[in-house]
């Protein structure tokens, strides 16, 4: 199960300025939550919505999962790939991987770290999974490059065996340069955003590699389906959406992710990808400046406790604070008595996920002693099917709050100025104009 608890955003717990009446705001914004449910629904099939990812967890994985099996030979996975083509794979890996091959991401283009993790892999047992939906991201084309060179000196004709693409079924230069190498290819549906695409073949093919459950991973996101495409009183993606814009309206504009789990500790980031790409928008959807969009940050429980806790509590009255919880240890550890440390007793025959848990619940209320608005998405447990239920929960959320805030929610353009700077700045055919304009403004790489 994946349960909500709001108490600590109600106006009695936080105060009327910085709390809601949930009930009744709830049932204030049922018609408009209604409407936004009606429009997303409508709109799934239509390909320039960007709502393929909705159906993604009813596609066929036996491909992906036939093609790691096909390929036992293989001790390391090497990501290529940025942004929305790396950020989900890495964070499912870092809760659920650890049983297949290893997983590695390359997804910048700093020379040291990327030297030093060519140097430690043996390109005999690496498969290189180059990852761009458009086929034509800088970073990734140019570690790309890099790495094909690394593969070629040693494996000579026989890197073709060692490279799998994963990119649009038509689009960009990866298609044509697979086709032209007879690559192992996979496509991201075209309907299917980058920070929308965990379970498309950009995530699900390096996690069927880790060992991940893939089919408990979408399993899950098809509960969060269900419950996304339900009565407004069940959904839980509009209730959570709502939090969050209210949130916003009473000036909590900073939207915090704190896992209280270690093994959740890349969730964050994925999450802030896709709210900040997808809801930090200048323009709605009728044209008018807004300039809107929560500010995601994250945080990992107990440790940042020991961090932003204090920021949280003491600081700006600005956040609303998003704990992840989960009901049940998979592996407990008992805390034994040690002599001479008896001011510890009260440690001694707990168990560390006791003490987890009295941390998150402690944290949570503190925070709402202070009139800090936060509330608790419980799993079950750290497993695929909760986790594929959670990050589809998110996904479908931001669609939510897309409507709420009207804009699209599955366009980035306030990333395409810098790239294009960049392609300038690197002597690119075709960006003449803009290297001259930044000559003048005097910028150099
Ligand atoms: O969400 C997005 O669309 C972006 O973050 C992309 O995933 C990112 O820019 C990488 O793009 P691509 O997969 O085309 O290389």
């Amino acid at each position: 199960m994946v349960q909500l608890d709001f108490a600590n955003i109600h106006s009695d717990r936080v105060g009327p300025d910085r709390g809601v009446e949930w009930e009744r705001e709830l049932a204030a914004a049922t018609p408009r939550l209604e409407e936004a449910r009606q429009a997303l629904l409508a709109r799934q099939n239509d390909p320039a919505a960007m709502l393929g990812w909705v159906r993604l967890p009813e596609a066929d994985i036996g491909p992906i999962a036939e093609f790691a099996r096909a390929n036992a030979w293989v001790r390391d996975v090497l990501v290529l790939g940025i942004g929305g083509s790396s950020l989900g794979a890495k964070a499912l890996a870092a809760a659920l991987g650890g049983l297949g091959v290893r997983l590695h991401f390359a997804d910048n283009v700093e020379p040291e770290p990327v030297a030093a993790l060519l140097a430690s892999l043996d390109p005999r047992v690496t498969l290189v999974n180059v990852i761009s939906k458009s086929g034509t991201t800088a970073e990734t084309m140019a570690v790309f490059l890099l790495t094909l060179d690394w593969l070629r000196q040693s494996l000579d004709e026989e890197w073709r065996r060692h490279v799998v693409v994963t990119t649009d079924p038509e689009k960009g230069v990866l298609r044509p340069f697979a086709e032209k190498h007879d690559l192992a290819t996979f496509s991201v549906p075209p309907d299917v955003g980058g920070r929308f695409s965990v379970f498309s073949p950009v995530g699900l093919l390096p996690l069927a590699f880790a060992g991940v459950d893939i089919s408990g991973l979408l399993a899950g996101a098809k509960r969060a389906n269900g419950s996304a495409a339900g009565e407004i009183g069940e959904n839980l993606p509009a209730q959570t959406a709502l939090a969050q814009y209210l949130a916003w309206r009473k000036g909590q504009h900073i939207s915090v992710l704190m896992p209280y789990s270690s093994r959740l500790a890349l969730l964050p980031a994925w999450f802030v990808q896709l709210h900040a790409e997808s809801l930090g928008k200048a323009y709605d959807r009728s044209g008018s400046r807004v300039h809107v969009g929560p500010t995601p940050l994250g945080a990992v429980g107990a440790t940042d406790q020991h961090s932003q806790v204090q920021l949280f509590r003491e600081g700006p009255f600005d956040k609303l604070i998003v704990f992840v919880r989960h009901r049940q240890a998979d592996h407990d550890l008992v805390l034994p008595a040690e002599k001479g440390l008896e001011e510890l007793s009260y440690l001694f025959g707990k168990s560390l996920f006791e003490l987890l848990s009295a941390e998150a619940a402690a944290t949570a209320h503190a925070l709402a002693v202070a009139r800090r608005p936060n509330y608790t998405i419980y799993l079950d447990r750290v497993d695929a099917y909760h986790l594929g239920w959670l990050l589809q929960h998110l996904m479908w959320q931001t669609a939510y709050l897309g409507e709420l805030f009207d804009v699209n929610a599955f366009d980035q353009p306030g990333v395409e100025l810098g790239k294009r700077y960049t392609y300038a700045l690197m002597g690119r055919p075709g960006y003449e104009e803009l290297a001259a304009e930044l000559r003048k403004a005097g910028v150099e790489a």
